[in-house]
């Protein structure tokens, strides 16, 4: 129980408005409980009265797709008369007919869930089979969706049987134990080993022995891969909040997406190997993501448009999808994504590579399904993102989307290599850079203790500053649960500045005044536009920049940087300013309502 619970603690991130467990005893009995609400309601009930004990067992926190978060349509979904238990993560497209199938055999029903569905369909096919694995095979070449699905049965006690389409599932290899589990930090305070598993995969787990094949029967071998992070890392370590621990690790973030990469004034982006002659022939790029992901891939393409004169688009995942756009073999698709789970992106992907494209995933999750259906894939190495909010994996995005950027310059010639090695040393700048910028929490603190009541706050940005402002709308809304957003600067005359009256709070990233685009004076212009008619305004501008001075109510300084990698020093005091507003307002900072840290349907 303590195994599944610990687990499921680190999982809790990826969705949280129910959970339960089922655990096989010694003597061959299925106990499960399971409850509404979050993680802690079950602990405090198994507190009470425990389940048996016993060394087999699943456990599953929910994030409520068919049925709302109620105790009966939380999992594990139980069948065969109790003695099976499955859990489900995904969507079951066609469940209705199947559901429709198996009431007319009489089967009674507990939950309005799609999940309960496979339970009874794997029940039935193991009473056909007398084999788990066999049954959840025969089952899952039936279902059309994404789901991954694990069955236990008190018949089996030691086995564990789970399968995989469109949604994570990774194994843990213990000495004389084995896992499952969404992702590596449900098992990585056990073992650091772990095996990906393919797509329309299936897999058995005893504790000596892991057998995978694919949903036809046929053995499969798993690449087996050593997971980097600890539990510790997985942990707050100190910290109030998960968002706050991560906003401290983006300096590191940055750093450890750059080691090994950026040597000697160059380049070194050997992830890319796979698809390095595809690459000299692209003419276009593709970057399709979601939320903040999407964000970063604006901020990349403004940076790779200037270095490597490749036309750069970026798309929201689940539009590009439905578009019908015009993709062939030179079109490059860059997909981001910190979890690497995101459905959208995940099917935005897939169908990209059947249109011919090539596809490059930004990735900080070791194993994820994304990856896996990519031609190449650059880690961003920013450890374990656990906030909903996500923080230090923008900026580990933005970074990765850089490097891409003078990879690309260097393969087209398009910047020379001193251009290049100058750039390549400010971006090794930037992670000292941010500290200095942490420094500057307890004043962003204050501010947000005095704005605890705003019910509205504007973003401008430019340019680079644009995808800032509009990150830093995001964070409000999904923090502090106020009405935010980020605009072009230049386009508030054409609409957004009839939203400007008294008190109205605006933050501004101003450009370096040193920007030979000379955006900096049109900036503050904008900045006496708004004030003109009564906004309040926090202005995020370089250290040493005078002319805002007069202008704003509050400067937020950063220290100079290269024009197009201020953006990943803009950003950080609007992060700590979502997380204190949040806190301010007593919310849960690291769960928001309504909220999952990785969205795994569609
Ligand atoms: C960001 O703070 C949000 N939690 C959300 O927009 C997120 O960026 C988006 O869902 C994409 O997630 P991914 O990077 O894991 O694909």
């Amino acid at each position: 129980m303590e195994v599944l619970l610990g687990g499921l603690k680190r999982l809790e991130y990826r969705g949280y408005d129910s959970a339960g467990i089922a655990v096989i005893g010694p003597d061959g009995t299925l106990d499960m409980r399971k409850k509404a609400g979050k993680l802690q309601m079950l602990v405090d009930d198994l507190d009470a009265s425990p389940v048996t004990n016993g060394s087999t067992g699943i456990g599953h926190t929910r994030w409520a797709t068919h049925g709302g978060p109620t105790d009966e349509n939380a999992h594990p979904h139980l069948s065969d008369g109790g003695r099976l238990a499955l859990i489900h993560n995904g969507i079951i497209e066609n469940f209705s007919e199947l559901k429709e199938e198996l009431l007319l055999e009489g089967t009674v029903f507990a939950s309005e869930t799609d999940s309960e569905v496979a339970a009874h369909l794997v029940a039935r096919a193991y009473r056909e089979t007398g084999d788990l694995a066999e049954a959840l095979r025969v089952v899952v070449k039936r279902l059309e969706g994404a789901f991954t699905l694990l069955v236990v049965h008190a018949d089996q006690p030691g086995v564990v049987v789970g399968a995989r389409r469109n949604s994570p599932l990774v194994i843990g290899l213990g000495d004389g134990e084995n896992f499952l589990g969404s992702d590596v930090a449900a098992f990585i305070e056990f073992t650091h080993r772990a095996m990906a598993i393919g797509q329309d995969q299936l897999v058995t787990i005893t504790p000596d022995a892991v057998a995978v094949v694919d949903f036809d029967g046929n053995p499969v071998e798993a690449t087996e891969f050593e997971v980097t992070w600890d539990a510790a890392a997985a942990e707050k370590g100190g910290w109030s909040s998960f968002m706050a621990k991560e906003i401290s690790e983006e300096p590191e973030a940055v750093a450890k997406t750059l080691l090994g990469r950026a040597v000697d004034g160059a380049v070194h982006l050997d992830d890319l190997d796979p698809i390095r002659e595809r690459l000299l022939t692209v003419n276009r790029i593709i970057i399709i993501a979601c939320g903040t992901a999407a964000y970063a891939g604006i901020l990349g393409k403004y940076a790779i448009e200037q270095w490597s004169r490749l036309p750069v688009e970026v798309e929201l995942a689940h539009e590009f999808r439905y578009r019908d756009p015009v993709l062939d073999d030179h079109t490059l698709v860059v997909s981001i994504s910190q979890s690497g789970e995101t459905m959208d992106t995940l099917m935005a992907v897939k169908y990209a590579r059947e249109q011919g494209a090539q596809v490059l995933s930004i990735c900080n999750t070791q194993g994820a399904t994304i990856p896996r259906e990519s031609d190449a894939v650059i880690y961003t190495h920013a450890g374990p993102e656990v906030a909903v909010a996500s923080t230090k994996a923008f900026v580990a995005q933005g970074t990765a989307l850089f490097l891409l950027g003078l990879h690309l310059a260097t393969l087209r010639g398009t910047l020379s290599s001193e251009a290049i090695a100058d750039l390549v040393d400010d971006l090794k700048a930037i992670p000292e850079k941010i500290e200095r910028v942490l420094e500057t929490g307890d004043r962003i603190k204050t501010l947000a203790g005095w704005m605890a009541d705003t019910r509205s706050v504007l973003f401008l940005g430019r340019h680079v500053g644009y995808p800032i402002a509009l990150e830093g709308a995001l964070k409000l809304k999904e923090l502090a649960y106020i009405h935010a957003e980020g605009f072009a600067a230049g386009e508030l005359k054409h609409g957004p500045i009839a939203l400007i009256e008294p008190g109205q709070i605006v933050f501004v990233i101003v450009p370096s005044p040193r920007d030979p685009r000379s955006l900096h004076p049109k900036v503050v212009s904008n900045i006496q536009e708004i004030r003109a008619r009564g906004a309040r305004v926090i202005a995020i501008a370089e250290e040493g920049d005078a002319a805002v001075l007069p202008f704003a109510d509050e400067v937020l300084h950063i220290p100079l940087a290269s024009p197009l990698f201020e953006p990943l020093l803009a950003v950080v005091p609007l992060h700590i300013f979502g997380m204190e507003l949040a806190a301010a307002k007593g919310l849960d900072v690291d769960q928001p309502r309504n909220l999952a840290k990785s969205v795994t349907v569609e």
